[in-house]
């Protein structure tokens, strides 16, 4: 089972190059046209204007979608004094919510910002006949309709929440804002991976592409109005703007086994969010259980009987892959205490642990390393539009999510396969950087710049 796995999940380099082509190719593709039949939607982001550093004021954000929903104050200090001053509150996203209806989930955000905005000191009061200006990151697939609108085309990550497929997400919001007596308004909505961007943005202006790498994942990058055949009337007087890809529904030259295809077949989306599916945080644990499920029950990996909980769904996280991955000792005794803890072995043979790490860092290195040639795809696509301008110079990816700022093995594996496509000339002009929690910040500057009391 092992062997047939680890020859299933092989990415070699001519995999890599087939992967970052098709990615290439199926962005060409989605930009020519909606209904072109390419996985990437490649969705405008109506953001045509980035941060500067001379925004100033007082900004908020709302961040839904990943693991946490989070709400932002953001003081931005205008051109001589940059300096961000930031205060946010967390709060990990209640399970019930993501399978219960549209108003409960808006009706949390909007109360999570009210009892943020009810504690503040008088010193963030604005004028009379302001209102406090929001920057909304949802990110989940949203057909723009304006920088400040945008219907949901579905959910991902799991979520499932009844009413909300079709509507626009900002008058959701507001609506729930109503209910709780909030007189704030939405400036802008943006995407995790667009917010990422405007916020690495503002501190380098390199950053052409951000990727997110957490539960789910995606990536956006800066095109140029020209390159955009669907975009029937290009605004006038901007040349550039920001395209979401939703890469996570890409499906094309990757490898992918019985494993994926069983969970897929499981999932509440069957069929979609097929890159997702294979690299991204919320399932790479999910796929670790079923090759050991099914070594358990035909090969007896971990003895006689099957462990209690190795049956059970998305038992196995990838957090804890990413524990068991750190298990430097001899004997792998961290790999069996995780084990027992998770799936519930009551022992397990150094044999078995050994299989473990070697299941986990298989699947582990082959979404790592897919992840590696979709953002080589995503520059290919770049630098062959610009006949050759951007390889040429330094050029930033800004990366952010749970699954590339913790798993330093998922993050070298990445690397590496950016590192073996573009080879060590080009890969020394290409800076992959982290950009830690960007995407509310980048929000909050998005608000700034489409502020509707910009004097
Ligand atoms: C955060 C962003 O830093 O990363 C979120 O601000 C984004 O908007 C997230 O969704 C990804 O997080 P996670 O929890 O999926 O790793
Ligand atoms: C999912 C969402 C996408 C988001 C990504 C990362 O793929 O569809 O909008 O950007 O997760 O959070």
């Amino acid at each position: 089972i092992l062997k047939e796995l680890k020859s299933g999940c092989d990415t070699p380099l001519p995999v890599l190059r087939r992967v970052a082509d098709a990615m290439a190719d199926d962005m060409r593709a989605g930009l020519a046209s909606d209904h072109s039949g390419s996985d990437l939607k490649m969705i405008l982001s109506y953001v045509d204007a980035l941060p500067t550093g001379s925004e100033k004021g007082l900004f908020y954000a709302l961040d839904l979608g990943g693991t946490n929903f989070r709400v932002l104050r953001v003081q931005l200090g205008g051109k001589d004094n940059r300096v961000i001053d930031t205060e946010f509150e967390q709060v990990s996203i209640p399970q019930e919510l993501m399978f219960g209806t549209s108003e409960e989930l808006f009706d949390f955000i909007a109360s999570g910002l009210a009892s943020f905005v009810e504690k503040e000191s008088e010193r963030f009061y604005l004028p009379p006949g302001r209102k406090r200006e929001i920057g909304f990151t949802f990110s989940f697939p949203v057909n723009q309709t304006s920088i400040d609108s945008g219907i949901l085309i579905k959910w991902t990550k799991g979520f499932a929440v009844s009413g909300t497929a079709g509507k626009d997400v900002v008058a959701c919001l507001n609506e729930a804002m109503e209910r709780k007596g909030l007189d704030m308004r939405v400036s802008a909505l943006v995407n995790d991976a667009v917010g990422t961007l405007a916020g690495a943005r503002y501190w380098d202006d390199d950053v052409m592409v951000a990727v997110i790498l957490g539960t789910g994942t995606n990536a956006c990058y800066i095109e140029q109005i020209d390159a955009i055949p669907k975009l029937l009337s290009p605004a006038s007087g901007c040349g550039r703007t920001i395209i979401n890809t939703e890469w996570g529904a890409f499906s094309s030259g990757f490898p992918l086994t019985e494993f994926d295809n069983d969970m897929d077949n499981e999932s509440i989306n069957p069929g979609e969010q097929i890159f997702e599916k294979t690299i991204a945080g919320m399932y790479l644990g999910e796929i670790v259980r079923r090759v050991l499920l099914k070594m358990s029950k035909f090969a007896d990996l971990f003895g006689k009987y099957l462990p209690e909980k190795l049956s059970t769904p998305f038992v196995l996280r990838t957090p804890d892959l990413c524990a068991m991955h750190q298990d430097e000792s001899e004997d792998l005794s961290e790999i069996g205490k995780i084990l027992n803890a998770t799936i519930g072995t009551t022992s397990s043979t150094l044999e078995a642990r050994k299989i473990t790490m070697d299941v986990t860092d298989t699947i582990v290195k082959r979404g790592g390393r897919l992840a590696g040639a979709g953002i080589v795809g995503i520059l290919q696509k770049l630098d062959q539009d610009s006949r050759g301008l951007v390889f040429g110079k330094r050029l930033v990816v800004a990366m952010d999510g749970g699954l590339y700022e913790n798993y330093p093995q998922y993050r070298n594996h990445m690397k590496s396969a950016v590192n073996e496509l573009l080879g060590p000339e080009l890969s020394k002009n290409v800076i992959i950087e982290h950009t830690k929690d960007g995407s509310g910040i980048g929000a909050a500057l998005l608000a700034a710049v489409n502020s509707k009391y910009i004097d």
